[in-house]
């Protein structure tokens, strides 16, 4: 049936047309929409990249104001959904819950099932996505230590009610600072999209078959979850936490992830598509130092990921591999620094991820793309005649 080629991984494989964002491996250039992330990361703000990311052009203040508005007025959750967070445990990892009621409101909004539904329904289900998923975030993290949960507050910003939500506590006066603020913007916006990516592939499959928005995003959060992707920002804390106990010494941790016979790798380095310096992670780096500068705190895990890049960066095993710090290495010290707990690192990739997905779902949707479907190359047996089972 046709001629097959084989490409493992999908390493030089097109899936798809895109005009969301252009990226340059060689070059280490990324851009969302045509402006350059560095761009963006400096004067932007998370909903006007996410506003960039899923219409196409930057929106003009009253653009921007209706649909920050939009999503604020969708920040509450079904008071239902309180009964499904009851249901896990307090030591259900938050990206599990996250995925679970991103895909739960399926139910709350059946109308988000229908395919053919009008480009009004699918809007409102947009702003709902991301004003939800804030919501979603910040309970399962209250969930996990047992606090009791923050309601949003639609006079903040949508990162200061983020914050708010994760932080205050009832009997606490919550004081948002700007420094914070502005660094979880930062951060969001660096994550917001990178074309075809793992998780991104997987919403644009899942959703090739008309499978619905928060279906198509669950599936992405799941893809995103794994140590290799977007888990790596977790699996680079903890790395760096294991190398501060071991005493600190980087050059033993390189050596280990050059050890063919030892299955660790050093997590936030590498990518598949970078062979120069992710242009990510040199925005965060700067921004590691700044924020930690800006709070007063001095972390000694900062030193060690700085010690730790130049081993590697020197070490002729990663010069001719091309491996490089990508844009998990230093984003957990920012995450640490503005008091996010480890476990929920890969939750903050997945809010800034998801205007990314939202664009490349509705994307495809407009383009009428073909149900994805890749083929194989059959390996197994050609043909053999049943058995029965005393004659095995
Ligand atoms: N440590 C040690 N060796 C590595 C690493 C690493 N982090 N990354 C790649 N290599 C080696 C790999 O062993 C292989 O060596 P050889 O040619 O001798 O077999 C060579 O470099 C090429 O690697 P690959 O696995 O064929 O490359 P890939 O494109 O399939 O994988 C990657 C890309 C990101 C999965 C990989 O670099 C990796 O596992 N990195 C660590 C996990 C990580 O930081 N992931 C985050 C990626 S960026 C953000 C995101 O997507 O979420």
């Amino acid at each position: 049936t046709g001629y097959v080629t084989l490409d493992s991984g999908y390493k030089n494989t097109g899936a798809t047309k895109s005009a969301i964002t252009f990226l340059d491996g060689e070059e280490g250039i990324l851009r969302y929409r045509g402006y350059p992330i560095d761009q963006l990361a400096e004067k932007s703000n998370f909903l006007e990249v996410a506003y960039l990311l899923i219409y196409g052009s930057l929106p003009t203040q009253t653009e921007l104001d209706t649909f920050a508005h939009q999503i604020t007025n969708h920040t509450l959750v079904h008071e239902d959904v309180r009964k499904i967070f009851d249901g896990f445990p307090s030591t259900a990892h938050p990206m599990g819950i996250l995925s679970s009621l991103i895909c739960s409101l399926t139910a709350f909004y059946p109308k988000s099932l229908d395919p053919n539904q009008s480009p009004e329904e699918t809007n409102l289900n947009i702003f709902r996505l991301i004003a939800k998923i804030s919501t979603i975030a910040a309970w399962s993290y209250k969930n996990s230590v047992g606090h009791p949960l923050n309601y949003p507050r639609n006079d903040l910003d949508y990162c200061s009610n983020f914050l708010y939500m994760m932080f205050a506590f009832p009997t606490e006066k919550y004081e948002i600072n700007p420094v914070v603020v502005s660094a979880l913007n930062k951060l969001l916006i660096l994550h917001a999209d990178h074309e075809q990516n793992c998780s991104t592939s997987t919403v644009r499959l899942v959703g090739s078959a008309n499978a619905s928005l928060y279906g198509s995003v669950s599936a992405g959060v799941n893809a995103l979850w794994g140590p290799l992707h977007g888990g790596a920002n977790q699996e680079v804390m903890e790395m760096l936490e294991a190398i501060q106990q071991d005493g600190g010494n980087t050059q033993k941790w390189v050596d280990k992830a050059k050890d063919k016979d030892d299955s660790f790798r050093l997590m936030g380095f590498g990518h598949r598509v970078y062979k120069n310096f992710d242009p990510r992670a040199k925005i965060i780096k700067k921004a590691a130092d700044d924020v930690l500068k800006a709070l007063g705190i001095d972390d000694p895990l900062l030193k060690i990921a700085q010690e730790l890049e130049q081993a590697a960066l020197t070490d002729p095993y990663f010069v001719e591999r091309k491996l490089y710090p990508n844009v998990d290495f230093y984003s957990g010290i920012i995450y640490r620094a503005i008091g996010i707990p480890t476990e929920m690192f890969t939750v903050l990739f997945a809010m800034g991820r998801l205007p990314g997905w939202i664009a490349q779902w509705k994307e495809m949707r407009e383009n009428k793309e073909p149900i994805g479907r890749p083929r194989q190359i059959y390996t197994g047996e050609l043909e053999r005649d049943y058995v029965g089972i005393e004659q095995r």
